[in-house]
């Protein structure tokens, strides 16, 4: 590291918080935090705050979060040395003196990119010259133009154990230096070392600025590895960089689009189709840094995927990567590809105008995150639909936008208990438009939200179902029913389960009208017979019973909770209990939507007697 941890601390001792950010954003002090409309979104309300004990500002709108340095970079959109350079002379601390073995890495690592480049320089000209015929007709056969080869830097490693490392060396490379750059391998037995590259057709990867730090090699036939990658040196790591990033940037610039596909071949067909807005990850499942990377050049970066088990796994895996960075300005799109297609052979099959085509029907983020979520799933029992709900709401968990993480599961939550407006409204922007979820079932639960309403269905359904009274008559015992007339229903028939009668709901419903009830029994059939979805298995009536209990116990449950995480949050603001607020909110509404989980067909349907 350039600077000394001490040194770095001694800036944070001398400049507050408060005196750098101050000079930026209005603050207003709110007990032990600062808070202010935050610098890095649009915001009306503020939702950044400063903590100045704890050494960091954060903002619960947008997520940015971070020290005094980190302020400044972002402010300023300064580097981390650039940033520190400032705020020192702002502190009046002399930068440190540079450690001289941190200097020689610097230097060495230098000249390490022009050891690369000598071996760029040398497999392309290897790739032009004699040793390069076979290579030149397998690009040419692959439909790889002249132009193209040169933008790519396309090269031929031939087949030999020494070439390159001959000639690099008669250059006055030291050979310890090849063996950093990736451009040889060392045998463990101590032999000589020899080219990692032989019989392969090179493709240099570049960094953002466009120098090469490693090679791809893909073998001209069948052979295997079909491609051989360098290591990791100090100038290549995988996870940070894109294949063709240099060349895409400006491209992605003007289309307003990059889009991430999952072979070399498959950029270069697309830059050659005029799609120079491709890239790739280099073998490996996109990492985070290369989702940043891609975020830099377009706000919706189109992620491209084989059809396939592989491309719906790969696709997942990104999703889950993606979530933790997703903003208002910063999302994704899927493109699934027929099964066995790649860009490159589709490219050629229906080219450019095909392709953008098939790039502009990418689906949104939120969208690949329903599927996921589905996946061939009925969505036919309340079971089933909180089981998706709870899978997404972890997944929803991790988006850090507070606005956006809100919109996401509002949507999954319309989505799996639709309202019946909206259901038939908008049905074309519905997430699941290809993947139906069957709308509420029948399950007899309230559909207004009201207690009257749930309790006289939940009545109905024991009443349909005196199997349940007896099965479950400890559960039923347990009930709370608010409606007083319904509670002596309920307490009359426990008492009917208890004295050991037969399940049946004649014999049940004279047991009630023995006592007394038998106004209220006939209300609960004329309410119901024809206004509502009736249980109409043991199966749904279990389901029916288990719901209301859950409904129940969340009742009392949530309101504490959100009385609890309020009291929290105005004690001291912090993500901790910021968190735990949002969770109670979430819960809360999250009831509500279940209590008026099923289509609504009351108001409807034709009334008339039993
Ligand atoms: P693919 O197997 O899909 O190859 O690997 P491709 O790009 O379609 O290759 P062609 O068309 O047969 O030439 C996708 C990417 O995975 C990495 C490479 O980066 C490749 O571009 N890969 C693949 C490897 O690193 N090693 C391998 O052996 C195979
Ligand atoms: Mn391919």
């Amino acid at each position: 590291m350039r600077f000394p941890p001490q040194f770095l601390d001694e800036i944070r001792t001398r400049l507050s918080l408060e005196s750098v950010i101050s000079k930026r954003v209005r603050l207003v002090r709110r007990g032990r935090e600062l808070t202010g409309l935050c610098p890095f979104h649009k915001e009306k309300t503020p939702s950044f705050t400063v903590n100045e004990e704890k050494g960091f500002f954060h903002c619960f709108g947008c997520g940015a979060h971070g020290d005094v340095i980190g302020f400044v970079m972002r402010d300023e959109g300064l580097s981390f040395p650039e940033a520190v350079e400032r705020l020192a002379g702002d502190a009046g601390l002399a930068l440190p003196a540079r450690d001289p073995r941190a200097e020689q890495r610097e230097r060495e690592r230098h000249s390490l990119y022009g050891v690369v480049e000598s071996a760029a320089a040398w497999f392309e000209a290897e790739l032009a010259g004699a040793r390069g015929a076979a290579a030149r007709r397998y690009l040419a056969e692959r439909g790889v133009d002249e132009e193209t080869r040169a933008q790519f830097r396309l090269g031929f490693a031939p087949d030999s154990r020494t070439a390159l490392r001959t000639k690099l060396e008669k250059d006055g490379v030291p050979a310890p230096m090849l063996l950093q750059a990736g451009l040889v391998i060392a045998p463990d037995d101590g032999r000589t070392p020899y080219d990692r590259f032989r019989g392969r057709v090179i493709f240099p990867i570049c960094d953002r600025r466009g120098r090469v730090v490693a090679f791809g090699g893909r073998a001209l036939g069948d052979g295997q590895p079909k491609y051989l990658n360098s290591p990791e040196t100090p100038l290549f790591a995988k996870g940070s960089l894109l294949y063709g990033q240099h060349l895409a940037a400006p491209a992605a610039r003007k289309a307003g689009r990059v889009i991430a596909v999952e072979g070399y071949m498959d950029v270069i067909a697309l830059h050659q189709a005029g799609m120079a807005e491709a890239v790739a990850p280099l073998g490996t499942a996109l990492t985070e840094r290369q989702l940043e990377a891609l975020w830099r050049l377009a706000e919706e970066p189109v992620l491209c995927f084989d059809g396939d088990e592989a491309g719906a796994r790969a696709a997942a895996r990104a999703v889950e990567r993606a979530l933790p960075g997703l903003n208002a300005g910063r999302s994704l799109r899927f493109a699934a590809l027929p099964p066995g297609q790649d860009p490159d052979t589709m490219v050629r099959d229906i080219g450019r105008r095909g392709m953008v085509k098939v790039f502009d029907d990418a689906i949104p983020l939120i969208q690949q995150l329903w599927r996921m979520a589905v996946d061939g799933r009925k969505l036919d029992t309340p079971d089933e639909k909180v089981r998706v709900r709870e899978w997404l709401r972890e997944r929803v968990k991790l988006i850090p936008d507070r606005d956006l993480k809100k919109d996401y599961f509002q949507q999954f939550l319309d989505q799996l208990w639709p309202s019946p407006e909206k259901a038939l409204g908008s049905k074309a922007k519905s997430l699941a438009s290809e993947n139906p979820t069957s709308r509420g079932v029948g399950l007899g639960i309230g559909t207004d939200g009201t207690p009257l309403r749930r309790e006289r269905a939940l009545l109905q359904t024991l009443l349909d179902f005196p199997d349940l009274l007896i099965e479950q008559g400890e559960t039923v015992a347990n009930l709370q029913l608010e409606t007083e007339r319904f509670r002596k229903v309920k307490d009359a028939m426990v008492d009917w389960a208890e004295s050991g009668s037969e399940p049946d709901g004649d014999r049940v419903r004279k047991h009630l009208s023995d006592r007394g009830l038998g106004g209220v029994v006939e209300e609960l059939a004329e309410a119901n017979t024809h206004h509502l979805n009736r249980a109409n298995s043991l199966a749904d009536a279990r389901n029916t019973l288990a719901h209301a209990l859950e409904l129940q116990r969340l009742r009392v449950e949530l309101p504490a909770a959100l009385d609890e995480a309020e009291s929290a949050l105005g004690d001291e603001i912090n993500e901790e209990n910021w968190e735990r607020m949002q969770e109670a909110i979430r819960r809360k509404r999250d009831m509500e939507k279940v209590e008026k989980e099923l289509p609504d067909d009351v108001g409807r349907s034709p009334t008339g007697g039993a």
